[in-house]
């Protein structure tokens, strides 16, 4: 088969897609840059493996069969008007990006509960204070999203000893007949919109890892803020444009949250003019909470272009209807 990269890749990242893919996918043809695809000619193209593509980028490509995402978020690529209708999207799931924004989650919710971004700020004041050391059983942490990431985060912080409840749009899935993976000991699994308020009354450090749909743009707003105790965090290592920016801002102003911290914004790269980098309780990170490994998501691709060949169900598809 003819296989396109296409994304919004650094030349060294290009490179190191090129060679991971080769060496688990030897006996197809990678068509990795614009001068390739041109001597080619896109009606030759069997699978798009996308990275961010720009929009109108997999138009054209008549042969299509499987729009395959390196990236686990998916939204971005939804959203193109162009893309190929009737293709199957599957999205990048890898249990490494897993384990790496389990990883980021439990420094975050750490770094929250023990007050160690309280302490970066101290240093800079030459301030030498300490502060009162709870329990990570007293500190009540919940997990919007239970999916790929926000299960791993879940099961991790849990395992810390945090307080860990979760929360997802249908009590199952949906999607299979198959009987759901357990719930991890220690997690409190909520479900729906009814269930929220009652969460967020209960929840000191709110971490999202929705998906960004309809439902879902915006949610970090306002009303949500109101409906955590006063001085809850908020761990945003979703999507930008789940938090309404101005909101935020205002309820660090007015200290019904005390701190947040972010991953993902609206504008990426974040401004450098932007509020959110000098500000005393918001801890920026440049989209970084879980990247994509090359040498294990190769593996992930190669398995899915496998099933493609033989006529087995392709693993990880996105349902367009409900956005993710
Ligand atoms: P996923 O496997 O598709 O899981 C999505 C979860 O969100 C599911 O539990 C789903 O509920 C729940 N959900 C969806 N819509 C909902 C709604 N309206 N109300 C309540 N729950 C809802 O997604 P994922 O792979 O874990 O990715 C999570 C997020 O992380 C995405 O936004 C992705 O873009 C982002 N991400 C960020 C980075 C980074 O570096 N910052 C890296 C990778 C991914 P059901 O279980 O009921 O379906
Ligand atoms: C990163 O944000 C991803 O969706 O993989």
């Amino acid at each position: 088969m003819n296989l396109l990269l296409a994304g919004s890749f650094g030349p060294e990242e290009r490179l190191a897609w090129t060679r991971a893919l080769q060496q688990v996918l030897p006996t197809h043809r990678l068509v990795a840059d614009e001068p390739a695809l041109q001597a080619l000619g896109r009606e030759h193209i069997d699978v798009a493996l996308v990275a961010n593509p720009a929009p109108g980028s997999l138009q054209g490509l008549p042969r299509l069969r499987l729009i395959q995402s390196l990236w686990a978020g998916v939204d971005r690529l939804l959203a193109d008007p162009t893309l190929p209708a009737g293709v199957p999207v599957a999205r990048m799931v890898d249990p490494a990006m897993n384990a790496a924004m389990a990883e980021t989650a439990l420094w975050a919710v750490l770094s929250l509960h023990r007050g160690f971004f309280d302490y970066q700020g101290q240093q800079r004041q030459a301030l030498w204070q300490q502060r009162p050391q709870r329990r990570a059983d007293e500190v009540a942490v919940t997990v919007l999203g239970f999916g790929q990431m926000g299960r791993a985060v879940a099961q991790r912080l849990a395992a810390q000893g945090y307080r860990v409840a979760a929360w997802r749009r249908e009590p199952a899935p949906a999607d299979t007949g198959a009987a759901p993976p357990a719930v991890p000991a220690g997690v409190d699994l909520q479900a729906g919109l009814a269930a929220l308020p009652a969460l967020l009354a209960r929840t000191e450090v709110l971490v999202n890892l929705l998906p960004l749909t309809a439902s879902t743009r915006g949610l970090l707003d306002a009303r949500c803020f109101a409906a955590l105790p006063r001085g809850a965090a908020v761990v945003n290592l979703a999507r930008g444009a789940h938090l309404v920016e101005a909101d935020l801002l205002a309820a660090l102003a007015s200290g019904q949250l005390r701190h947040a911290v972010l991953d993902v914004f609206q504008t990426e790269p974040l401004p450098a003019e932007h509020a959110f980098w000098q500000h005393g309780h918001i801890t920026v990170l440049p989209h970084a909470a879980a990247l994509t490994d090359e040498r294990s998501a190769a593996a992930v691709v190669a398995d899915n272009l496998a099933r493609l060949v033989c006529g087995e169900p392709l693993r990880h598809l996105v349902q367009a209807q409900r956005g993710y």
